[in-house]
């Protein structure tokens, strides 16, 4: 019998129904969620996000939606580090060439996006960078160089100066920039908001887009970008992998990780208004706080090399180390590393597998996450032969009557 103490808890039911959704993406419980989060309360010794964060425009109802809001409103302004830029783009320099890039949902003056681009811009051979930032975000416009003018603007830049664009103090010269004459810097009408028509108009004249939208936007921006049939090269998180919007342009090709980030945390900058109560958070040689994020990945359809390297696989299937899901005709792998060589039929792995998949050795079957029943086509279910459990929240895998994580059904291709 378990030793740990129950507790009840009263819950708003939309609140309730509206967070299982996102566990049962992610693959886990409720109570393993609860017990997350009062864990790094217990070990950081406070609420491990900024609950009094509130920004006027966005209209917060009181209460456990405040919380919910505040939380995904410090998600929303991390700012990638330029050597994450840099080390991805370059690995992208033959096909940026000539190309006009979109940097939406940015800041031309603090973004490492702006940067990165402006400094190469001959180098790449790019055609033109265009740059927009939000209205509402809380460090665009500290750094303006247009005096007493803040608010959503546009950067576009189709020519740089022949004299270096970095100042000896690493601040780039944006006046000089900006003077030359196929250069603008004009207000937007709006609030930049990426769904905005102006914005959506500046989406349609760029080739590619690279930036690291909004979190809590995420799903949102990179089905927007399908719609308008877009190359793109975005920061998210691995767990947008998994929900219903992204995980079928994996399943179908349209999507995979970048190259450079495949592991580890990484480091992004965020306002000064951001508590440093994490252990994650610190603030850098220059000043700049900053926090690392575990499960950051590049997410784009512009083709890497990498993406077509199989995995490297040695073991052999045996039915005691493999076991079989109750509810799906499939075996249950529970590393990447670990899938058996001499297997043919479906088989489950963990979410992780896309950090190594290669549409040329696997095919992508579907995702058995807690929402498989609503999210898959009765025909792909019946060609695992899904069938609904009594404890599988809607179509977790189940071994020995207990559910494991989310997991990826693959099948080998034939070679
Ligand atoms: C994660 S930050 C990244 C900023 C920048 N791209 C970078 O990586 O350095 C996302 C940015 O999108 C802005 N933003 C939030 N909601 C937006 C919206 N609806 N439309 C456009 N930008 C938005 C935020 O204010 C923030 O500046």
């Amino acid at each position: 019998m378990s030793t740990k103490p129950t507790t009840t808890i009263r819950i708003d039911l939309d609140v309730k129904r509206r967070a299982s959704e996102v566990f049962d993406e992610i693959g886990i419980s409720m109570s393993a969620a609860i017990n997350t989060f009062l864990k790094a309360v217990a070990r950081e010794g406070t609420i491990p996000f900024d609950i009094m964060t509130e920004r006027p425009k966005l209209n917060s109802k009181p209460g456990n939606a405040t919380l919910n809001r505040a939380f995904i409103v410090k998600k929303d302004e991390f700012y990638t580090q330029y050597d994450d830029v840099a080390k991805e783009m370059v690995r992208h320099r033959e096909q940026l060439k000539g190309k006009t890039i979109l940097c939406n949902c940015d800041d031309p003056f603090e973004s490492a996006f702006f940067r990165f681009f402006a400094l190469h811009f001959d180098k790449l051979g790019l055609t033109r960078l265009i740059s927009t930032c939000y209205d509402d975000s809380s460090i665009a416009g500290q750094e303006y160089p247009l005096e007493g003018v803040t608010g959503a603007y546009k950067a576009v830049v189709t020519e740089v100066p022949d004299e270096p664009l970095e100042r000896p103090d690493g601040s780039l010269d944006l006046e000089s920039l900006f003077a030359m004459p196929g250069n603008s810097l004009d207000h937007l009408v709006g609030d930049g908001d990426f769904r905005s028509d102006e914005c959506i108009a500046l989406l349609e004249e760029a080739d590619i887009v690279a930036t690291n939208p909004p979190f809590s936007l995420f799903r949102e921006y990179i089905t927007l970008l399908g719609r308008h049939e877009k190359d793109f090269i975005i920061v998210g998180n691995m767990n947008a992998a998994t929900t219903k919007e992204v995980f079928p342009l994996f399943r179908d090709n349209k999507v995979w990780y970048g190259e450079s980030i495949r592991s580890g945390d990484r480091k992004f900058h965020v306002p000064d208004s951001y508590p440093l109560n994490a252990a994650s958070c610190g603030v850098d040689e220059s000043g700049r706080r900053f926090i690392r994020v575990k499960g950051v990945r590049w997410f784009t359809n512009l083709e890497t090399s990498m993406r077509h390297e199989p995995i490297t696989l040695t073991r052999l299937y045996t039915p005691d180390e493999y076991p079989r899901y109750e509810n799906y005709d499939a075996i249950n792998v529970g590393r990447t590393q670990n899938i058996p060589v001499d297997y043919d039929g479906i088989m489950g792995v963990p979410i992780t597998f896309l950090d190594k998949y290669s549409p040329d050795q696997f095919e992508i079957v579907m995702l058995a996450n807690g929402n498989a029943r609503t999210n898959v086509s009765s025909k792909i279910l019946k060609k695992v032969r899904y069938r609904a459990h009594t404890e599988d929240r809607g179509g977790v895998g189940i071994i020995n009557g207990r559910r494991v994580y989310a997991r990826i059904l693959i099948r080998r291709k034939s070679s």
